[in-house]
């Protein structure tokens, strides 16, 4: 691998996520290892120490109820408890003198399999005997107290108790006394170590097969969030080239797969925004062309002296009307752009917009006549005072009605209309024209938008006014519609704030 590989990798998620786990596993193994053996042989040993108590108890019990030096069947009874708990007991009678002058302590033993009655203990171990003896009943344990008969660990449970002691004199005569035995419980640990060694063996193995399993959960995890995340980073370094024809695959329903969608969505959005930036640069061209290419032509041709020059006055009005159009244009397009980067400002005041219809649309009676249509005016009441930037809504009036003039034809009507409705001002301009289809309906506030079956009825238009309409309505926070049928007409609905103080008639 290369420096830059081993760099890219080391920083990568799947390296991440894969040492995080290495972490926590290490963890864990080393608290197997280390801590749990020693948790669970103390158990162990407590839970031993539990059995010699209780089987202290019992001895206890036991030894209440008769003489354990000259009862069998007592001492039977004490040998299986104490086989059945694995413990060997020892009770250490009082010392006795040998002839040779060594001590020797009589001891009864119970549980264990030594045939010898009588203990061959070091004199270390006789000496802790007799300090047991000679000491208080206290419960003490002791660990490996006896190596001389134990090679394994062994814990012992050494405590005193009284007892009466007979001697045979002669006959059934008997010569009683008391005395102190000590009782030892011994048990071995070696079973512990051996169930500490199995279950630890045991462990491990499942803890490794169950870590192999899980690391290789996680690789797959990590690969299933960061291809979908390369992906997406090979596709956009691929969308800053310009090509927009690569998506991501979704094959899961996770975050990661919601991600991708909107990336996906967001890379169409991409494409048709592009795409409508190209319509948009090519549609410019194509407007300032053809204007240009006709001023062109006809001031080359008073140039080349092909038209007289008594007829150069209906030429430059031609060429007049065609500058017209385009410092309309170039307006119109900087409105647009302007409004819709919020950089133009809306100057609201309060006025009458009933007022201002009315004087607007007289500049449209010269059209209306010669079209030979009808303009009515439907005001709820007499006054219908807004709050709206007056030129702009000179504009959206302006636009609505010369587009209601251009789509209509002889005999048609168009009616404007004003009310109130959900208290705000609504107005309406409707036409009995041409009207359009759905897929037209759909498109018409788009810039630059003109529909085809219009453009007979449309030579100048460029698609805009529509665009300024609704950017104009919407920058004072209102909505503008659209309903329209083919060969029946069409109808803009659009609603502006009203102006306070105003005693108003709703529309039902
Ligand atoms: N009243 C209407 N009846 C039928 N079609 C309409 C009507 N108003 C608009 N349209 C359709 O919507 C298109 C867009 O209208 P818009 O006002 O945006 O542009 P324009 O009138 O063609 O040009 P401009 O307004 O920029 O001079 C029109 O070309 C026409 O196809
Ligand atoms: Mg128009």
């Amino acid at each position: 691998m290369s420096l830059e590989k081993t760099h890219k990798w080391f920083f990568s998620m799947r390296f991440k996520l894969l040492s995080v786990y290495l972490i926590i596993v290490m963890m864990i193994f080393v608290f197997i290892l280390g801590i749990f053996p020693r948790i669970f042989q103390s158990y162990m040993i407590e839970r031993s120490e539990e059995d010699l108590l209780t089987t202290k108890q019992i001895i206890q019990e036991t030894l209440e109820t008769g003489d354990l030096t000259s009862d069998a069947y007592m001492r039977d009874k004490l040998d299986a408890v104490a086989r059945a708990k694995g413990i060997e007991i020892w009770i250490c009678l009082e010392p006795e003198s040998k002839l040779d002058g060594s001590i020797m302590i009589p001891t009864i033993r119970l549980g264990g399999s030594r045939d010898s009655q009588d203990l061959q203990l070091t004199s270390q171990s006789s000496a802790f005997i007799e300090t047991i003896r000679s000491g208080r009943d206290d419960e003490s344990m002791y660990m490996d107290q006896f190596p001389e008969y134990y090679s394994q660990k062994t814990l012992t449970l050494a405590y005193s108790t009284p007892y009466i002691e007979r001697q045979p004199l002669m006959g059934n005569m008997y010569m009683t006394q008391d005395a102190v035995a000590v009782v030892l419980l011994n048990i071995s640990l070696e079973g512990i170590s051996q169930s500490v060694q199995t279950t630890m063996f045991i462990i491990l193995i499942t803890f490794t097969l169950i870590s192999i399993v899980v690391a290789i959960m996680i690789l797959s995890l990590a690969n299933s969030i960061v291809t979908p995340v390369n992906q997406m980073r090979e596709i956009a370094a691929a969308i800053t080239q310009g090509d927009f024809s690569q998506k991501v695959e979704i094959h899961s329903r996770d975050e990661i797969a919601d991600l991708a969608q909107t990336f996906n969505l967001m890379a169409t959005e991409l494409q048709e925004v592009e795409a409508t930036q190209q319509a948009f640069i090519a549609n410019i061209s194509h407007d300032f062309r053809s204007p240009l290419t006709s001023i062109r032509g006809f001031v080359q041709a008073m140039l080349d002296d092909v038209i007289p020059p008594d007829q150069y006055d209906k030429y430059l009005q031609i060429v007049f009307n065609e500058t017209n159009r385009l410092s309309k244009l170039a307006n119109d397009l900087l409105l647009l752009t302007r409004m819709e980067s919020g950089q133009d400002e809306l100057h609201v005041s309060r006025f009458d917009i009933n007022e201002m219809i009315l004087k607007l649309t007289l500049g449209f009676e010269q059209r209306a006549e010669e079209k030979k249509l009808q303009i009515e005016f439907k005001f709820l009441q007499e006054k219908l005072y807004v709050n709206a930037d007056m030129d702009k809504l000179q504009r959206v009036i302006y636009n609505l009605v010369d587009n209601a003039i251009k789509f209509t034809g002889e005999g048609d009507s168009i009616t404007v209309e004003t009310s109130i409705v959900n208290k705000k001002a609504f107005i309406a301009v409707a036409d009995t024209g041409i009207g359009m289809d759905e897929e037209s309906m759909r498109h018409i506030f788009e810039r630059f938008h003109k529909g085809d079956k219009s453009r007979g009825l449309n030579k100048t238009g460029m698609g805009l006014g529509l665009a300024i309409v609704k950017q104009i309505i919407v920058n004072h926070g209102e909505g503008i519609q659209v309903y329209s049928k083919e060969g029946e007409g069409t109808r803009f609905e659009f609603t502006l704030p009203l102006a306070n103080q105003v005693s108003f008639v709703e529309k039902k």
